[in-house]
């Protein structure tokens, strides 16, 4: 398989930073994962080699680990099987559970995180089959997988990543669709319908997107100042708000955390105070408990946004609701995600800072 990159897809086309090019770019890259995916037979052929294993595991580093997560997610929730998603920089805490009973899928953009490559070959050693989600194919990782599914993606420039995390979960998801038919769990007609909802990721980028730039813009004003922002979700929300706070602490310098909203009474609330940042990824299944939520946190004076759909709006009682498209389950994470992107690219630049090239990072970490 080879990525036909061209040289202009590597230049600015008249964007002022490569970071938000490649924002508007996800409804190409996704088009051309999706097309990717089902031009032949590869997530089919890898879905039923998975099935067959009796473990499944996910290794991947910083945004990839979030996108693992959500694979997690769908996977566990469309095939009813458990999936352990890990820090590939962890690997030797968990090597000694990997057998040849085991699938270890390695999500890496670049194929050359040394961590993730060293996960990767120590599962291999035990005997594990592995299977790369990768958007180079010639990578380390692309070459040493036993099995390769190409992200296309297109070539990413800014450090953060932000079209290759979208294109990641589109791959992770098809996966997980494609392992509910191989294990027997969907029909051949909900198999055709998850398919056809997922075809739809492009279109779902592209209005949220739209309705969610003007208000992006404006809101970096209103908190760049602070230092401190919590985001904050359930269920799918979780690993779409690590994505945020990983987001907005790379490129803006402001300390974001996220955790799974439910444990605020842990320990968390207690740094709240008047107008503290708390920003509710608010995915569809998880409206009633978030409102409760967000109410604790109105109680305590903070400043909480929700990045909702306009259903059942009305139970949720926020500063400032962020409206985003209304879709299956399958899509949100194409509608939640541009806006938390923005926001972070326009908070970078009301503090003056570049978004492409964050203090201390690299786009790919080759050392230990
Ligand atoms: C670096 C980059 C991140 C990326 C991570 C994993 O930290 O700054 O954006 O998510 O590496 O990279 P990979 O190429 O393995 O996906």
């Amino acid at each position: 398989i080879l990525v036909d990159w061209k040289p202009e897809m590597a230049k600015k086309g008249g964007y002022p930073h490569y970071m938000i090019k490649e924002i508007y770019e996800q409804p190409l890259a996704l088009k051309s994962t999706f097309e990717g995916l089902i031009s032949d037979e590869t997530i089919i052929e890898a879905a039923d080699l998975i099935s067959k294993k009796d473990k499944i595991f996910i290794a991947a580093a910083g945004t990839s680990y979030h996108a693992g997560l959500v694979t997690k997610y769908f996977i566990e929730k469309i095939t009813g099987r458990a999936v352990y998603t890990f820090i590939s920089s962890e690997y030797k805490n968990i090597e000694y559970l990997v057998d040849n009973d085991t699938a270890i899928i390695v999500i890496s953009q670049s194929g050359e995180t040394i961590d993730t490559i060293k996960a990767m070959r120590s599962s291999k050693n035990r005997g594990g089959v592995i299977f790369a989600i990768t958007n180079v194919i010639g990578s380390t990782i692309g070459r040493e997988a036993n099995y390769v599914v190409p992200m296309r993606a297109g070539p990413e420039i800014g450090v953060a990543a932000t079209k290759t995390f979208l294109t990641q979960v589109l791959v992770g998801s098809m996966l997980a669709v494609n392992l509910g038919k191989s294990i027997g769990k969907i029909n051949e007609t909900e198999y055709n319908q998850m398919i056809n909802t997922l075809s739809y990721s492009p279109n779902i980028v592209g209005s949220s997107i739209s309705m969610t730039e003007g208000i992006m813009k404006k809101l970096p004003e209103r908190f760049s100042s602070k230092n401190s922002i919590y985001f904050l979700g359930r269920g799918l929300g979780v690993p779409l708000a690590y994505e945020a706070a990983l987001k907005m602490k790379e490129i803006t310098y402001i300390h974001a955390e996220a955790y799974p909203a439910g444990e605020s009474k842990h320990g968390p609330i207690a740094l709240i105070e008047k107008d503290f940042p708390v920003f509710f990824v608010v995915t569809k299944d998880t409206y009633e408990e978030i409102a409760s939520n967000i109410a604790e946190m109105n109680a305590r004076d903070a400043y909480t946004i929700a990045l909702a759909s306009e259903e059942k709006l009305e139970n949720l009682q926020p500063r400032l609701t962020i409206t985003v498209p209304k879709v299956d389950l399958l899509l949100e994470p194409y509608s939640l995600i541009p806006p938390i992107q923005l926001l972070s690219y326009y908070t970078a630049v009301v503090r003056g800072l570049d978004p492409d090239k964050p203090r201390n990072l690299a786009k790919t970490v080759t050392v230990e």
